[in-house]
């Protein structure tokens, strides 16, 4: 009996309406970059008609740091508040919730420039972010739950593609003939209430995760209906089985909290390894591009930054396109190695081109080439991998409590980069990204010793191999080498 790995109609539509809250996190990353000068401009004119004098620099870039990181202060809240609600609400449900909350932060940004409150759109980038670390959550969760297992890989990389497809499209509306000027931005900002409303008017036509109906909620001929739409076939039985095993498991186990993550043999291997995986992902440095190449760009010396910056952004889309058609094939732990190891050494070629560039001028040429192989390798590993992993190492139980520690780890990383790089940069100049690259292979090894091969294997599968892994009390290597020779 073979589960079947079809990919159908409503599963493309489930998966792709829940992937527009992954575009709502990739705009909102990148939307604040093209238009910084603008957008500083606004806060110098307001700064000076309450002050009657202009900003300092000092202030201009602690109310910038503050407009970019409190994104990721929401992120950081909202990761945390996942489990809150995918258990008592559903994971659909959770996801239509969750778009008040980009209304929100719509308006507080939209109408901020009109108030002439810069308070008003720092505000809105934490409610925005509120909402983007929610959907760090729910999104892949409610995605890895309904995929076959055979496509699991594939279709959780789609949650990262909606990001990339997200940091593109505010690229590209921030040029300055589009909406990131001086008049525009706020539109620019308060578009993320378009994708919302096309979610809130897609999502009640897709099914809720048939592992949520019959494990949670044990109503099990509503989760066979929705499986047998979701897989184009009567035959379920494999996917019922499966998961009635998974149920029956569980209701020996106790409900999991967040602090039992940490304290039960069979999770800590497990949560060790998803917080990891997540930090490698933020502490990869990529979000000092994402927020901030348009000042790194005009820095090394590139005519025109902000062209230069939607080239990473294309690079970003078209690499993660990549990694979804050969994750399946190659697996996750050989993509997250390479794709680590790889931007360990472009941040090498990076940091050369920015020492070198007073005395050559070509090398801003090399810095372009350095940070688009720098991204490359980001969307072949570490960009996609964490966000659908952690749905993989978890069965049904611990899983919402692990998302929640998982997004936390992430998004204060995250938040870290994100308000620190700026004074960093400051401090080391151009040999900044050294520490990306010691913090990288740091990465590499943790990986390469700890982290096993989820492809192709169920949930069940996966969280028994760490239930025999915590009772053998095995560690390090022979941890992940026992895990995968078990398959
Ligand atoms: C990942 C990261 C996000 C980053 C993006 C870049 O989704 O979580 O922070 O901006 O990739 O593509």
């Amino acid at each position: 009996m073979e589960c079947s790995d079809q990919i159908t109609l409503p599963l493309l539509f489930a998966v792709g309406t829940a992937v527009i809250g992954s575009l709502q996190f990739g705009y909102n990353t990148g939307v604040i970059n093209a238009p910084q000068t603008i957008i500083e401009g606004f806060y110098n004119e307001t700064w000076t008609s309450r002050h009657s004098e202009h900003i300092s620099q000092a202030t201009l870039t602690t109310l910038w740091s503050t407009s970019v990181a409190i994104f990721s202060v929401g992120g950081i809240c909202g990761a945390f508040s996942v489990s809150l609600f995918v258990n008592r609400f559903g994971r659909k449900n959770s996801m239509l919730m969750a778009n008040v909350l980009a209304f929100v932060a719509a308006a507080f940004m939209g109408f901020s420039k009109m108030a002439a409150s810069w308070e008003m759109l720092i505000t809105g980038r934490f409610i925005v972010g509120l909402y983007s670390g929610l959907s760090t959550g729910f999104v892949p969760m409610y995605v890895g739950e309904i995929a076959p297992t055979s496509l699991r890989g594939a279709l959780g990389t789609l949650h990262q593609l909606g990001v990339v497809v997200g940091i593109l499209i505010a690229q590209i509306f921030g040029i300055e003939s589009l909406l990131g000027n001086a008049s525009l931005w706020p539109l620019l900002l308060g578009f993320t209430c378009v994708p919302a409303v096309v979610q809130c008017v897609l999502l009640p036509f897709c099914p809720e995760s048939p592992r949520f109906l019959l494990i949670n909620q044990n109503q099990e001929s509503k989760a066979r209906s929705v499986l047998e739409k979701l897989r184009g076939t009567v035959d379920v039985r494999a996917d019922m089985q499966e998961m009635q095993e998974e149920s029956r498991l569980m209701t020996r186990e106790k409900p999991v909290t967040i602090p039992e993550l940490f304290t039960t043999p069979a999770y800590r291997q497990p949560i060790f390894i998803a917080v990891m995986l997540q930090l490698s992902q933020q502490l990869s440095g990529i979000n000092a591009v994402f927020y901030y190449s348009t000042g790194i760009f005009m820095r090394a010396g590139v005519p025109n930054p902000v062209y230069a910056t939607i080239g990473a952004g294309v690079v970003n889309t078209a690499f993660t396109v990549v990694s979804l058609f050969i994750v399946e094939h190659v697996g996750r732990r050989s993509l997250h190695l390479v794709g680590l190891m790889g931007m360990a050494v472009s941040a090498v070629f990076i940091t050369v081109a920015m020492a070198l560039l007073d005395q050559l001028a070509w090398m801003s040429y090399v810095s372009i080439v350095a940070i688009f192989c720098f991204v490359a390798f980001f969307e072949i590993g570490p960009g996609p991998i964490p966000w659908f992993i952690v749905t993989e190492l978890f069965s049904q139980g611990p899983r919402p409590a692990a998302m929640a520690v998982a997004g936390f780890a992430n998004w204060s990383a995250n938040f870290l980069v994100g308000m620190g790089f700026q004074y960093v940069e400051l401090l080391c100049g151009p040999y900044v990204f050294i520490i990306f690259t010691v913090l990288l292979l740091g990465f590499f090894v943790f990986t390469y010793f700890m982290v096993p091969e989820t492809k192709g294997r169920t949930f069940d599968e996966i969280a028994s191999s760490f239930r025999q892994s915590a009772s053998s009390e095995s560690f390090g290597k022979y941890a992940a080498e026992e895990f995968n020779s078990d398959f």
